[in-house]
């Protein structure tokens, strides 16, 4: 561990090759959501499009302490907030689904996710899709040089709190490049003006989870799925950028 690495010109265009494919998957993706659909069948899909494409599917084999995680995708669904583990499970017409995948390529990482509605969903949750990814957006406009990493939490939180919903800080986002989680954590909550001083060459995944109800998670049993305390829905959206000298570039977008 030795601070934030920056990330050559060379570097990012390989995180971005890597990005792209992410992007495309979760497109693709996007259109497979549907009533009767499961989560494996996602799962299987999102591989073989990124194996097909020469990338290699990052969560795959991804390790914390003992925990093995054996899925290209994250599939999170309703009260799930990250972190969910594909399975034989049935998607239903108003459910919400958060899809988050990362690829390698060349040693190089991209990662992102979007929330995405199953069918016809309420307008209360559509408003909840649609306040996140907004949160996403004031986050990674907060990315440019000179700014402080605590400036793009600080947006987050004020655009998710003035909807009167809650974010979670549980989990946060991160650094990324040639490892999926590198210095520095980006916390989705703080005061502005914190934290290390952003710079061309960082590469960040920015990723905002925010909750209807209140912002407490817990894990369940199956050792990955984190879920709201409150049962309330929760949502996830993240994209990895580069901070440049002409503003954040963002890489997981088509
Ligand atoms: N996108 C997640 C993150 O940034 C990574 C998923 S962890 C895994 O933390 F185990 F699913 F790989
Ligand atoms: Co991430």
């Amino acid at each position: 561990m030795n601070g934030i690495e920056l990330k050559s010109p060379e570097e990012i265009d390989k995180m971005s090759r890597a990005s792209k494919i992410v992007a495309e998957v979760l497109e693709a993706l996007r259109g497979q959501v549907k009533p009767g659909v499961t989560t494996e069948a996602l799962d299987q899909f999102a591989e073989k499009f990124i194996v097909d494409r020469g990338g290699v599917p990052a969560f795959k084999g991804y390790r914390v302490r003992e925990r093995v995680y054996h899925h290209a995708l994250c599939t999170s669904i309703n009260a799930a907030v990250v972190h969910g583990i594909p399975s034989r499970q049935v998607l239903k017409e108003g459910d919400i689904i958060g899809l988050d995948l990362g690829v390698i390529v060349d040693g190089y990482y991209g990662d992102a996710a979007i929330t995405v509605p199953v069918g016809a969903i309420p307008i209360s949750t559509q408003r909840l899709l649609a306040v996140t990814e907004e949160a996403l957006y004031k986050g990674i406009a907060q990315a440019v040089v000179g700014h402080r990493i605590s400036d793009i939490s600080h947006a987050v939180q004020t655009h998710a709190e003035a909807a009167a919903f809650s974010v979670v800080t549980e989990f946060v986002g991160h650094g990324i490049g040639r490892r999926l989680h590198e210095e520095p954590q980006i916390p989705n909550y703080g005061e502005p003006g914190k934290g290390p001083r952003l710079k061309a060459g960082m590469t960040l995944a920015i990723e905002p989870m925010v909750n209807m109800g209140r912002p407490e998670t817990r894990c369940l049993e199956d050792g990955w799925t984190a879920v709201t305390c409150d049962g309330s829905l929760s949502a996830h959206f993240e994209h990895t950028i580069a901070v440049t000298d002409t503003g954040p570039q963002i890489l997981t977008k088509l």
